[in-house]
Parts: structure tokens; C-alpha cells; sequence
């Protein structure tokens, strides 16, 4: 898949000329000398979390196809089950020799943050392998797999509105917990949100995935000019791309287009579409706040009465206003929480059905 493999190989260019004085390369959070120097409790996930190879073998019966359930960038991913008996999502670092350097950093970005993060909406690390040059990571298993999918007709069922509502609301509140700053002492921008990195439990509760490209923001300082976008076609923030400035904003963006893909059931880029339509947020963006224009994007599989167009009307101006071009002009993704817990109270009570009650997350 020729857009696939740009897109990877995209993610994983580096900046390797001055890795030692650029602070946004990475470097371990203790780098980054925080305050409260008290050591986090790091996440242990049902005792040890670094595994042999031979575990890993044992776990997905060799690699075998069948326990197979997605490829991405950074290589296979298997189902596995641990000698414990859990059950696991297991990937496998599959790189070219030349892109090694690159997928060892990531490698250990995911697992430096993601062992210090803990939040329903992220997806849980279990643990890792580092066995010689092997290196796989285990997370939590996601039975239902990744928001796109089921967006695209490969999910068993198609998503009705309220479902679609209670996933963007999921990942707006682990988005949010990334941008606040409680989990390591440093906001963190996650750089590659999309819906394949969405992923669902058996609840179609929706986690977070993918932290190789993350970022720890240092203290006080709001953005930061990168000479090399990292990331995923069709979700790049164009101030971004445009001037190499980074900010909590740009994933504000990619969940605005996440927010588009949830609307209309399109892809976030679409190149069987003709040139001018292929990019989603350019081909939608004019018509978001028309509310007669509107009906012609939402999703047709959506179920007519599972929807409210007042909700409707609400959540497309809040995707308008993620995607704007203008970083500062975007809202924050505290306020997405709010804004969606509101669109979701209002499609309940414009159906008529029981009003869902909030935790506070
Ligand atoms: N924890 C998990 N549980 C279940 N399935 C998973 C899990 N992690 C990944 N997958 C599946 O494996 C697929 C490949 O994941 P991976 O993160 O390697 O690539 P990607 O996100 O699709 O693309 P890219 O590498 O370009 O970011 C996912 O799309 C998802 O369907
Ligand atoms: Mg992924």
C-alpha cells in the first residue's frame, strides 16, 4: 500500500545531526529535571513486564498467521497469549537495517512514557522485549481493534451515532489527560493521533495507542520548531507542516479529523477519489456549519434514528473549529470534553432516551 509506506516511512525520519543539544529529541522524562524529583510509580501490569524471546514465541504460537491482526509501520501485530494465561497484543519490530537506529528510539519512547502513563482511555502497556536485537512490546489486548476499520466496513456492525459519540468523547478524555500535564509533570503531545490509533475493548471503549512519536513539552514552553514533520498524511496541523511549530494544538487537529471520520464514515485521505477530493478536512471544512449542506456528508450507514441533527449540527462546529487553520484558534482538548459530554446529553435527550451520567476522568 504505497500511501501506507510513505506514511511509515515518514513517521520514522529523524533529525539525527544534533541529537544531543535539540530538546526535542528524545531523552528520558528524568532529562527533563522536574521538580518533584519523587520517582513515579512505574506500572506494573501483573508482575514482570520484560519478556524473553521465547516468550514471545510461545505466546503467538511462533508467529503464526493466525494469531496475526494487524501491520503497521513499525512491523506485525499478534494476539498472544502470556504464560499466565492473559491474553496480549504483541508487536514486532520489523524494520530494514537502516531504519533500525530510528525504531530502537521509538521503541523506547513508547516504553518510557508509556509506563509512567495510566489512564483508561491509553492503551496499557504490559510490558516489553528487549532480547538482543528482538524488540517487541506488549500491550493490553483490544478485541474490537481499531476505530478506522470499523469506520470502513471491515467492523462486524456499523457504529450508530450515540456509540460513535461515546468513542470521540474516550479519546478526547485521554488526549486531554496527555495535554495536562498530571501524568509525568510535562504535557505530552502524542504527534501521530489517527483512528488506527484508536483502538476498542470489548465495550468499544476507546484507548489510545502509539507513542513512539510523542513528545515531552518542557515546562513553560508552548511549542517548539522542528526542521522534520513527523506524523500521518491526512492529519498533519498545516501550521505545523507549514512552519515546523509543534504544538498541544496539532493534536487537536488530528482529532478534529478524527472527529470528520466519525461524521461522515470517509477516510481522512481517500486517493480512489478524484485529486480535489481526496483530503477529508479540505473536501468537508466549507460545509461543516451549513446546516443544509451538513446532511449530505453524515455517514449514510448511520442509522437515521440514532441521531439528532441538533447534535449533529453541534459536533460538526466543534470538528470545524479543531481543524482551523490557526492553532491558537482551535479549542483545547479539555474543552472538547465538555463540548462532547453536552452533544452526547443533548442527541439523549432529543431522543428521548436515558441521559448518560459523567465521571469526572
Ligand atoms: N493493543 C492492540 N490490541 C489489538 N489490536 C491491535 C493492538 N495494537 C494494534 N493493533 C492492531 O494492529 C494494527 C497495526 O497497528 P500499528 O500500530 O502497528 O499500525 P497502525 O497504527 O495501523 O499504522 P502506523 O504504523 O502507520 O501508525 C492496528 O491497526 C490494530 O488493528
Ligand atoms: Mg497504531
Amino acid at each position: 500500500m504505497p500511501f501506507g509506506l510513505v506514511s511509515a516511512w515518514n513517521k520514522r525520519r529523524r533529525s539525527k545531526s544534533n541529537d544531543h543539544t535539540d530538546p526535542w529529541v528524545y531523552k528520558p522524562v528524568e532529562f527533563w529535571q522536574l521538580e518533584d524529583q519523587t520517582p513515579q510509580p512505574t506500572k506494573r501490569h501483573h508482575g514482570s513486564s520484560v519478556f524473553t524471546l521465547k516468550e514471545m514465541e510461545e505466546a503467538t504460537g511462533s508467529f503464526s498467521d493466525e494469531n496475526l491482526v494487524g501491520k503497521g509501520g513499525f512491523g506485525r501485530v499478534y494476539r498472544g497469549t502470556l504464560r499466565s494465561g492473559e491474553i496480549v497484543a504483541i508487536k514486532k519490530m520489523e524494520l530494514p537495517p537502516f531504519k533500525e537506529a530510528e525504531g530502537e528510539r521509538e521503541f523506547r519512547v513508547e516504553v518510557d512514557i508509556l509506563t509512567r502513563l495510566e489512564h483508561p482511555n491509553l492503551v496499557s502497556l504490559i510490558g516489553y522485549c528487549a532480547d538482543g536485537k528482538h524488540r517487541f512490546l506488549v500491550y493490553e489486548y483490544m478485541q474490537k481493534g481499531n476505530l478506522q476499520d470499523h469506520l470502513n466496513g471491515i467492523g462486524e456492525s456499523k457504529m450508530d451515532w450515540p456509540l460513535r459519540l461515546r468513542v470521540a468523547l474516550g479519546a478526547a478524555k485521554g488526549l486531554a489527560y496527555l495535554h495536562s500535564s498530571s501524568s509525568v509533570g510535562i504535557p505530552i503531545v502524542h504527534r501521530d493521533f489517527k483512528s488506527t490509533n484508536v483502538l476498542l475493548n470489548t465495550n468499544f471503549q476507546a484507548k489510545i495507542s502509539d507513542f513512539g512519536l510523542a513528545k515531552l513539552m518542557p515546562e513553560g514552553q508552548e511549542s517548539y520548531v522542528t526542521a522534520r514533520v513527523q506524523g500521518t498524511f491526512g492529519y498533519f496541523d498545516p501550521e505545523y507542516t507549514s512552519t515546523g511549530k509543534l504544538t498541544l494544538q496539532s493534536d487537536v487537529y488530528a482529532f478534529g479529523v478524527v472527529l470528520l471520520e466519525l461524521l461522515t464514515g470517509r477516510r481522512a485521505v481517500d486517493l480512489n477519489q478524484g485529486p480535489n477530493d481526496q483530503n477529508l478536512v479540505l473536501q468537508v471544512r466549507h460545509i461543516l456549519n451549513d446546516k443544509k449542506k451538513l446532511r449530505k456528508v453524515i455517514d449514510p450507514e448511520l442509522g437515521r434514528n440514532s441521531y439528532t441533527m441538533e447534535s449533529i449540527i453541534m459536533f460538526a462546529n466543534l470538528a470545524s473549529r479543531c481543524v482551523r487553520s490557526e492553532s491558537s484558534e482551535r479549542p483545547s482538548m479539555e474543552e472538547c470534553v465538555k463540548e462532547l459530554q453536552l452533544i452526547i446529553y443533548t442527541n439523549s435527550k432529543g431522543l428521548g432516551v436515558a441521559l448518560p451520567t459523567f465521571r469526572k476522568a
